[in-house]
This record gives structure tokens, sequence and C-alpha cells, in this order.
């Protein structure tokens, strides 16, 4: 491994609260990386504050407001400059049904939080990043950004929306940055119960999945930029 790769990062993670973010945040941790995360619950994110350190940055921010992510950016820049690795992780998905039955108000908040609030997010952090010539995004995806099935047209269309946004952006970046579409696999997280009902219980809990998959983003650099990546199998 490289100096770059062993080198400790400062990692933003949107939707820390709880899944996926959470396992990923509490495993960066553990290999000595400091996390710099957000969510909308303000217990979760009490909790999350009072459990680490300092160095450690946890904030009530909801991506889907660029004022609010602004502001996030700014003060997380005085504290620790720009992040080497950004995880736009937060989402959600449509309450489960055809189309034609979603509301459009279920419609418009998954396509606020799963792409608006991704673009947010890198449209606040990536100038910084590109100032020190250095960064690598990571764009969380899924299966259903690749794939389709029914009842699930709205986040579909997220995921596949992100994966074209990923290609678009990695033809904009300078050298020495990357952008990465990834798709986590399933995992038992309260996403997955709302779509998947008991047979979500047959998946690895996100705490299992962030054994691999941070190893496997902390591989990741300029070079990946551009890819459709997804963490491998146990
Ligand atoms: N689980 C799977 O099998 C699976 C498969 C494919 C892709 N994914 C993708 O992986 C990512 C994480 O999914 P998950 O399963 O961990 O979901 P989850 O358990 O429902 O957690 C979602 C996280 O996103 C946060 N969030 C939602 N809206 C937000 C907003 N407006 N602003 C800030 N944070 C927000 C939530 O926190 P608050 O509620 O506190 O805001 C929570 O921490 C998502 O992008 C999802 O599409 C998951």
């Amino acid at each position: 491994m490289n100096d770059d790769k062993a080198k400790k990062k400062i990692v933003v993670i949107t939707g820390v609260t709880r899944g996926l973010g959470r396992a990923m945040a509490e495993k960066f941790i553990a290999l000595g990386h400091t996390v710099l995360g957000c969510g909308r619950s303000r217990q979760l994110i009490d909790e999350l504050r009072q459990k680490y350190p300092k160095r450690h940055d946890f904030d009530v921010v909801d991506v889907t407001s660029d004022e609010e992510v602004q502001a996030w950016m700014a003060r997380l820049h005085k504290k620790c400059g720009a992040p080497d690795l950004i995880l736009n992780n937060a989402g959600i998905i449509n309450p489960t049904g055809p189309l034609w039955k979603i509301a459009a108000k279920d419609f418009s908040d998954v396509i606020d939080v799963n792409i608006k609030g991704s673009a947010n997010v890198i449209r606040n952090f990536l100038p910084n990043m590109i100032k020190k010539h250095h960064g690598l995004i990571v764009n969380f995806s899924s299966g259903w950004g690749r794939s389709a099935d029914k009842d699930v047209a709205p986040y579909v269309a997220t995921k596949w929306a992100i994966e074209g946004l990923t290609q678009a952006l990695s033809m904009e970046i300078p050298a020495g940055l990357g952008v990465v579409a990834l798709n986590p696999g399933i995992i038992n997280t309260d996403m997955l119960q709302s779509c998947f009902g008991e047979s979500a219980a047959h998946y690895p809990s996100a705490t299992r999945w962030a054994e691999r998959a941070v190893p496997f983003i902390l591989k990741l650099d300029e070079n990946d930029n551009g890819q459709a990546l997804s963490v491998p199998d146990m």
C-alpha cells in the first residue's frame, strides 16, 4: 500500500445516524480515520457526539437544503480543511407501490434526497477539494441503479440518475480527483426492511457489511474515476 492510501483520512459521511452510514462511521473511526457526519435525527447525532472524541464531528444537516449543506461545509472547512473522501450515502426509498399510486410528495422527497442532496454536497465540498488537487467522492448507488423492479420506480429512477451524474462529473473534475458510483449490495437496514419486509433478515447487518465495505472504499483512488463499482460479496 502506498503512503497516500495508508494515511489517516478525513471522511465526510452523509446519513450517519443509522444503517450503512452509521456502520461505516464506526469502522472508519475504529481504523483511526476522522469522520465528519450528518443526518436529520438530533437525538442520534447527539448520541454520536457523546460517544466519540471531538476530533470527529456530527451535525444535524438535511442534505436537501443547499443552505444547510453550505453552512455545514464552511464550519467543517475551518475545523479540518478539505476532506479526503466524501461518502454521499444519505438516501430514502419511496413507500412501495406502482408508480401511478405514489403521491407526488413522496416522489419529490426521493428525488430531493437521493439526487439533489448528493448534488448539494458535491456543489459545496468539491471546490475546496479541487483547490487541494486531491479527493474522492463515492456516490451511493444500488443494484437498482443498474437494474429495475416493480414498486420502487421513484427509487430506481434516482439511482439510475446517480450513475449518470457520476459519469458526467467524472469527465469534468481535474486530475488528482475521482468520483465513483458504488452499489453497496443488499444489507439489512431500515431501508431494506421497508421494501423487503421480514425477508430483510436474511441479509447481513450493516456492521458486518462495513467490515468489508470500508477496506474496499479505502483502496479506491483517482485511478477509479468514473467507475461503477460494487462492494464485493463476502
Ligand atoms: N440497505 C441496502 O440494502 C441498500 C442497497 C442499495 C443501496 N443502498 C443505499 O445505501 C445508502 C444507505 O442506505 P441504508 O440502507 O443505510 O438506509 P437507512 O438505514 O434508511 O439510512 C439512511 C440514512 O440516511 C439519512 N438521511 C435520509 N435523508 C436524509 C437527509 N435529507 N439529510 C441527511 N441525512 C438523511 C438517515 O438519517 P436521518 O433519518 O437521521 O436523516 C439515515 O442515517 C442509501 O443511499 C441507499 O439508497 C442501500
